[in-house]
């Protein structure tokens, strides 16, 4: 699995160049929490234009988050309308991606999302507030994925304890798609 995602994220690089016109637009997002240890889940898209849409998110962390782990699956929608696993399934030590002693792909994409859009930009642990603003999933940043609806899962649960703790879940609904180009007014 590290395999094929180091080798998406190599064809990644190589794509940028060549194909900036496709988005991966979020079309639904869903979270979970684990009601023990987190209350007050809001979350919310809110559509920008026709290619964007960014999340909106708030909730309250009851119980210190100390060594979040997660686990980040991709299924894509097939013929049938089910969405199928799609090469990626990867579990990721939070902690570790963000003190630099682990490198595993998908975690630092998640990290960089993270710094961005959030405001847990620091270190282990998580505690409180925690609120996503204007979020989304630059191509850049991202595999290039087919053509498609894909479904995006992060499952958090936290492992300073024994035996470890669900936490919550983000499920992000993405379709990647060529970019829509409006016709721009004509000058007068
Ligand atoms: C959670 O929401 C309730 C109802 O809106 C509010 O009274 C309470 O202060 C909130 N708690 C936190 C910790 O944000
Ligand atoms: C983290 O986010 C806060 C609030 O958005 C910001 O003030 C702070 O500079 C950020 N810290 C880092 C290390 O990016």
């Amino acid at each position: 699995m590290a395999i094929s995602g180091l080798l998406l994220l190599g064809c990644c690089l190589m794509w940028q160049g060549t194909h900036d016109q496709l988005v991966c637009k979020l079309v639904k997002i869903d979270c979970l929490g684990n009601p023990a240890r987190i209350i007050n889940i809001s979350c919310h898209l809110k559509a920008i234009n026709w290619n964007l849409a960014v999340v909106k998110m708030d909730t309250f962390l009851i119980v210190p988050l100390r060594k979040p782990v997660i686990r980040l699956q991709v299924f894509k929608k097939d013929y049938s309308n089910q969405y199928k696993p799609f090469l990626i399934d990867v579990t990721v030590n939070m902690c570790e991606i963000i003190d630099k002693r682990s490198y595993i792909p998908y975690g630092v994409i998640f990290w960089k999302l993270l710094i961005e859009f959030t405001n847990a930009n620091h270190s282990c642990p998580f505690t409180c507030q925690l609120t996503a603003r204007n979020g989304y999933l630059y191509t850049s940043l991202v595999p290039p994925f087919p053509l498609g609806f894909y479904l995006v899962s992060i499952l958090f649960t936290d492992i300073s304890s024994s035996p470890s703790e669900y936490v919550g879940t983000a499920k992000l609904y993405v379709q990647v798609m060529e970019q829509v180009k409006t016709k721009k007014k004509p000058r007068v």
